[in-house]
């Protein structure tokens, strides 16, 4: 009982705050958009679900359905952009992380482990997702050639740029490419740290030239972490006895709450790169997709405002994932082969 009425809590949750035309993530709204009438200073009631744990294991709402567009069955080239300024240190820990989805000698649990959910997707030929993911070329866009506040159109704008460069523009890889648009920790993107934190899409030819599957996510390192970084910084609305925010495991925590987002999007743009493929709901402009549904779940148990069981580092950094030399705290995605969130750290299966 209590946990249909949750999954429904959580339908009506998304639906309220997915954003047209674009996916859109954020780990949950701050409790004034839920209950504009809480005043009191329970923990639980900053959240809409907090009591969930079911949530993980939950399926009965969840319909997940294929719609029969293309999803990247080739081998999957992740192009990035690096937009503003970033230090060698931050862009090592991210091409860590995208080198990492294919290594299988990283010991268990691995991201390459976690991938395997995201490969279980097919086309309508039954082709799966690929299971090799590779750094392609990087782009520098250090001058803000856009400035430092961007909106939707104009992050198309900043990849037409990198494709179209004089020296060493972006290769064009409309069908295994993935654009990773990263932004530095002081511009501002349309929408960033009241209602998103990334999102994916592509790319329009009218004004790029071509249809390239991209996502953008923002550095919420000075702007918002508490929003972008949980559980590396906590929301600002809870109660300072609440507000005990966990050590990432990098050393940067706009960075390393990027990870999570960065995965996020790569599961969606692979399963649904021209929003036609796998999602949930009716709307095709409101896709909910095989990441949304796992939003905030680390681990088993996760759900609401518990992330799950993570792993401590020796530093005591908290973690959930080993990558190459390094360890991540990533989200799970939804498996439709079990009909529930899954990652490589479940304790129960
Ligand atoms: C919040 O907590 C404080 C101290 O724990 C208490 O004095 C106060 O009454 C609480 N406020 C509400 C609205 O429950
Ligand atoms: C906080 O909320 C929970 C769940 O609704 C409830 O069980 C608990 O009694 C509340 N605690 C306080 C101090 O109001
Ligand atoms: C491809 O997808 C099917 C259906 O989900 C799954 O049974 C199979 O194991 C997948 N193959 C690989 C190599 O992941
Ligand atoms: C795809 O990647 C695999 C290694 O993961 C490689 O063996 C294969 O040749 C690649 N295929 C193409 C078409 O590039």
């Amino acid at each position: 009982m209590l946990s249909s009425f949750f999954t429904i809590f959580i339908f009506i949750f998304i639906f309220l705050f997915a954003s047209p035309l674009v996916h859109a993530w954020r780990p949950w709204p701050p409790s004034s958009n839920i209950n504009n009438n809480n005043n009191n200073n329970n923990t639980s009631s900053h959240y809409p679900f907090s009591d969930s744990k079911k949530y993980e294991g939950s399926s009965e709402f969840v319909q997940l359905r294929y719609h029969m567009g293309p999803v990247l069955t080739s081998n999957i080239t992740v192009h990035i952009i690096w937009y503003g300024t970033w230090n060698r240190n931050q862009k090592k820990i991210i091409r860590d992380f995208v080198n990492s989805v294919s290594d299988t000698t990283v010991p268990h649990p691995s991201i390459s482990a976690w991938w395997r959910t995201v490969q279980l997707y097919t086309d309508q030929t039954g082709g799966n997702i690929s299971k090799s993911v590779i750094l392609g070329e990087e782009k520098n866009d250090r001058l803000y050639s856009h400035g430092k506040s961007l909106t939707r159109l104009s992050l198309q704008g900043v990849i037409k740029s990198a494709i179209t460069a004089s020296t060493r523009p972006l290769p064009i890889n409309p069908r295994s490419g993935l654009y990773l648009l990263l932004t530095a920790d002081d511009v501002y993107v349309q929408d960033f740290c009241t209602s998103v934190c990334g999102f994916h899409y592509f790319t329009f030819p009218s004004l790029v030239g071509y249809t390239l599957p991209y996502a953008w996510v923002g550095n919420s390192g000075k702007l918002c972490p508490g929003y972008c970084a949980y559980p590396f910084a906590m929301p600002v609305y809870l109660p300072p006895s609440n507000r005990k925010a966990l050590k990432s495991p990098n050393g940067d925590v706009g960075v390393d709450g990027m990870i999570s987002v960065i995965a996020h999007e790569m599961a969606e743009l692979a399963s649904n790169p021209l929003a036609n493929a796998w999602y949930a709901g009716q709307d095709p402009t409101f896709p909910v997709e095989i990441a949304d549904l796992c939003e905030g779940i680390y681990g088993t148990g996760g759900g609401g405002s518990y992330t799950g069981q993570l792993l401590d580092a020796h530093d005591g950094a908290t973690y959930n994932i080993n990558g190459i030399r390094r360890k991540f705290l990533v989200q799970w995605v939804w498996s439709h082969v079990l009909n529930y969130c899954t990652g490589p750290n479940a304790l129960d299966h």
